[in-house]
């Protein structure tokens, strides 16, 4: 079974993107094949600025390997180095009605923002079909916000065996919904673009002053606190601390005598002890690119041999050989 996900390169990854999306895809590779590349052809779509797209790809690069991706058991790469998916995204698009991508939730909200649409964006879903179709994926692991792709996806290929026979696996989603919400700085859903966040590979000295910026309600420490569950710095510290040391600070907290300070210290402590060890291996690969570098082209490489048979197969199957 071959689990694939395409990782947008896209700014600074946070706690949210850590234990929401980025920590259920690498432990799958536990578990079967995993398929993962750093979706630059897309980022296309939106940024115009070639030394950020590199440094994104790059960045995003680093903050997998560093967390957890291992290139042994999984391919890692950069979707541009594998441009088979281009011919692919080509000859599915040629099956696609207009009236589906305009019908597209995405595109729809980058109109409304009032985004002019090039024909990049207009053909996304199409591109992240061939993501998945050149790599005979059975499952796609995804947030909700990706639900309408992937059913996109499996339309277009049961489309194109229709139209030249039998040739491209059906992949199944698999959507995240009960994933861990995970609150930001000011109580809402950690979001970037609620500026709530905090980053995973950020300065001490920043993240310290952000954990002890949080806001909390004015009773004094001797206070019970009865809702000690609704705090924020408590709901943090159960997604990061060992579970002992969330629980004994939420029944101090309860008891009364617990002040808020002391709190988010520790949730500061907790946070940057958590990431330690990933900061490290970070900071030793950012020291090793051309390593990186050769991971990247390695999985390239293991991600063309099953592309290019499939490409072959859909090629024959159209009449183009
Ligand atoms: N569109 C996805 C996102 O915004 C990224 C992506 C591109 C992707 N191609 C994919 C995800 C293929 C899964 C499979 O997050």
């Amino acid at each position: 079974m071959r689990t694939l996900t395409g990782i947008q390169p896209s700014g600074t990854l946070h706690l949210g993107n850590y234990l929401g999306a980025m920590r259920p895809a690498i432990e799958a590779q536990a578990r079967g094949e995993s398929f993962y590349f750093i979706a630059d052809y897309h980022s296309m779509t939106s940024l115009f600025d070639a030394a950020e797209r590199r440094r994104n790809t790059l960045n995003v690069a680093l903050d997998w390997l560093a967390c957890g991706l291992d290139p042994k058991h999984s391919v890692f790469w950069r979707q541009s180095d594998v441009p088979e998916v281009t011919e692919l995204t080509w000859i599915i698009g040629t099956l696609v009605p207009v009236g589906v991508l305009e019908r597209s939730t995405s595109y729809k909200d980058k109109l409304a923002k009032g985004i002019a649409p090039n024909f990049g964006l207009f053909a996304y879903p199409v591109l992240m079909a061939a993501d998945i179709l050149l790599y005979d994926t059975n499952v796609v692991p995804v947030g909700k916000d990706q639900k309408q792709h992937l059913e996109m996806a499996r339309d277009f290929a049961i489309k194109f065996n229709q139209a030249y026979g039998e040739t491209l696996v059906v992949p199944e989603p698999d959507i995240r919904a009960a994933l861990a919400s995970v609150p930001g700085l000011d109580g809402q859903k950690m979001s970037k673009s609620y500026g709530n966040t905090i980053d995973l590979f950020g300065d001490e000295k920043a993240t310290r002053k952000k954990i002890m910026g949080i806001v909390m309600d004015s009773r004094t420490p001797a206070e019970p606190k009865p809702d000690a569950d609704k705090n924020l710095a408590i709901q943090l510290l159960k997604l990061i601390a060992p579970a002992d040391v969330a629980a004994d600070f939420e029944n101090r907290l309860r008891a009364g005598g617990l002040g808020y300070g002391d709190l988010k210290k520790a949730l500061f402590e907790h946070y940057w002890a958590f990431f330690a060890p990933y900061r490290a291996r970070r900071t030793e690969l950012a020291a090793n690119l051309d390593y990186v570098e050769q991971i990247l082209r390695d999985g390239a490489a293991r991600a063309r041999a099953t592309a290019s048979i499939v490409l072959k197969r859909a090629r024959k199957a159209c009449g183009l050989e």
